[in-house]
């Protein structure tokens, strides 16, 4: 076994801070990603906090502070489960990176995605019990973990407005397909924000602090911001991700007899919207057929696809892209994505193949 009960087969791009992603074809494997293939994104060193000492503080402008234990949160408010998929911002920055250098960023693949069984409480509940003043328009999210890569080192926070942070899908979990929170992905409580950047999704939350701005943390007025082309600092925050897919296997460079080949892949639907079809392309996209597509487990899930393609002998580049509900696809190059970090690709996936 790997670092943090990890598989030894993970893509690990950093070890402190462990950052790692599961192979394509163990990401392909399952529905539910098994906790030891979930996807470990940090920016500092995991922190471990007893349970028995931790407290959740809820303050700012509510009209009840509250500070609570894992019992109290467990005893006092209704348990809900969901199916969730996190992704990092992130998640594919291979691709940009292979259309211009990005520069202190990790070069993720298609792995900084997982899903898993979530199971929590709805932060909407705890928020109503404490009186969100109506003057909120923020809710921070405070962990204690100190990221060097933070200008200046600080513990990390970020925020999401007031509407997103009392929707009923926004989870307090304490519990990761079915087992308690284990110690990499937050324990003993971590926020679950689905269908937003993985960044909003803190880790060993501490405290919650309803505000009239959004945090003035590093995560959130600098990092997780996309720059825009010219001289202008301010960027735009990041929050809700777009339709985005990717193909699993086989992967990128693989060498494959002739034949019929199985490619696999996930889509993900943004935030209300589902994902209509996925299609995969062999002549650079001139033709394309549909793949078969899962029925996603929840709103808040990816689906997976697959197709089995008959490839003649050469290179053979295979496309893929998605459609969604409202009918948007995917911007075609990576290139008109670029950006100087690296974030939210969704341009088509590409995997080129040399068949014999
Ligand atoms: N929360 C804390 N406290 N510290 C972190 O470094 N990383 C964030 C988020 N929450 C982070 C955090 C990022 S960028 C992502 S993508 C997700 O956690 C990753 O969650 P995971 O490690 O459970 O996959």
């Amino acid at each position: 076994m790997g670092m943090w009960g990890k598989r030894d087969d993970m893509v690990v791009h950093g070890q402190e801070p462990f950052n790692a992603e599961p192979p394509g074809a163990v990401l392909a494997g399952a529905a539910v990603t098994p906790v030891d293939a979930f996807y470990s994104r940090n920016h500092g060193p995991v922190p471990r906090l007893d349970p028995a000492d931790w407290r959740l503080v809820v303050d700012g402008l509510v009209t009840r502070p509250l500070l609570l234990s894992l019992d109290d949160l467990r005893s006092r408010f209704d348990a809900t489960e969901a199916t969730v998929t996190l992704q990092c911002a992130g998640n594919r920055r291979a691709d940009l990176t292979a259309v211009r250098a990005v520069t202190g960023e990790t070069p993720w693949g298609p792995g900084a995605l997982s899903t898993a069984r979530f199971g929590g409480t709805r932060l909407a509940d705890v928020l109503v019990h404490a009186g969100v003043a109506p003057e909120a328009a923020h809710i921070a999210f405070h962990a204690p973990d100190v990221s060097p890569s933070a200008d200046p080192p600080q513990p990390y926070e970020v925020s999401v407005p007031r509407d997103r942070a009392l929707a009923p899908d926004v989870l307090l979990a304490w519990t990761m397909n079915g087992a308690p929170l284990p110690t990499v992905h937050g324990a003993p409580l971590r926020v679950v924000v689905p269908g937003w950047i993985g960044a909003r999704s803190v880790k060993w939350l501490t405290r919650v602090t309803a505000r009239t701005t959004p945090s003035d943390g590093y995560f959130q007025a600098t990092a997780y911001r996309l720059p825009p082309a010219g001289r202008d600092t301010e960027g735009v925050t990041l929050g809700p991700l777009p339709l985005n897919c990717a193909v699993l296997t086989p992967y990128d460079g693989a060498v494959l007899p002739r034949g019929p080949v199985e490619v696999t892949g996930y889509a993900l639907a943004g935030e209300g919207r589902t994902v209509a079809r996925v299609e995969v392309s062999t002549d650079g996209g001139r033709a394309w057929s549909r793949t078969a597509l899962d029925e996603p487990d929840g709103p808040e899930a990816w689906q997976r696809w697959r197709t089995t393609l008959d490839l003649p002998a050469g290179d053979v580049h295979v496309l893929a892209r998605a459609w969604d509900s409202s009918g948007t696809g995917m911007p075609e190059s990576p290139a008109s994505l670029w950006n100087p970090k690296g974030y939210v690709n969704n341009a088509w996936p590409r995997v080129r193949l040399r068949v014999r």
